[in-house]
């Protein structure tokens, strides 16, 4: 069982902001995660962990773009810095949310780019919504940039469907955000959904949880 989900810890901070640097144009102040982790009662991050035991397969190598001649090779890449020893559980990816009434609202969420494609993201995004169920709230909305045709269509494959568009919402660039919701938690038809992508993603990848 490679794949771990652990809500996210004080220790997991320092790999948590490396993959959300290599992940963000836009990045969060230096110690939003250990107030977030620490004093808001509203907010929920897990993590993904990496954690070959005996028998697995060692750490995923790059991708094979990230693979440079020397003297190229000396030159940092983003995914370069990503090196988990055997036996450690490297965080790999992460999400977050905030609990507001009885909307979960995603505020985060991101795969270490060495490891993108194999459907962490979707293991994160249906835990948050799991996460959500279980805490009673009845949507979850989130919003991502219009240019972000990735994650759209990340979200859009778990049934998120557009509802508006909040103009210049990023400052970096002044760029568009869509915002989107899930359908209602509780309906029957969104459970089958995602008990229905649960199953199909674990023909994929394997993964426990402490969740
Ligand atoms: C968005 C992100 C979390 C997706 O994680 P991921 O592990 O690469 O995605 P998965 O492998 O789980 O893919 C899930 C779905 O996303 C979509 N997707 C993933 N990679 C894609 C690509 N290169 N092109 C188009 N769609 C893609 C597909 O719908 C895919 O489903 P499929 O595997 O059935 O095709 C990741 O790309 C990331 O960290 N991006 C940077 C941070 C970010 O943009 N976060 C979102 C902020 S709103």
């Amino acid at each position: 069982m490679p794949y771990r989900l652990d809500a996210m810890t004080l220790r997991d901070i320092p790999e948590v902001i490396e993959i959300e640097r290599l992940s963000f144009s836009m990045t969060w102040p230096a110690n939003s995660y250990k107030r977030e982790l620490e004093q808001n009662r509203l907010a929920r991050y897990i993590v993904v962990r990496y954690e070959p035991g005996p028998g697995d397969p060692p750490p995923p190598p790059r991708p094979r773009e990230a693979r440079r001649p020397f003297p190229l090779s000396l030159l940092p890449l983003p995914g370069e810095r990503w090196a988990a020893p055997e036996g450690t559980d490297a965080v790999i990816g992460y999400g977050g949310l905030w609990l507001m009434m009885d909307e979960a609202h995603v505020t985060s969420i991101a795969v270490h780019p060495a490891l993108r494609g194999r459907g962490l993201g979707e293991l994160l995004m249906l835990s948050l919504c799991q996460m959500a169920m279980d805490l009673n709230a009845r949507w979850v909305t989130l919003e991502v940039r219009v240019s972000n045709n990735v994650a759209r269509a990340l979200y859009e494959k778990l049934g998120f469907r557009q509802a508006g568009v909040r103009q210049r919402y990023y400052t970096d660039n002044n760029e568009d955000a869509v915002v989107m919701w899930s359908d209602e938690l509780r309906s029957a038809e969104f459970r089958e959904r995602l008990a229905a992508q649960k199953a199909e993603l674990a023909r994929r990848l394997t993964w426990t949880s402490t969740l």
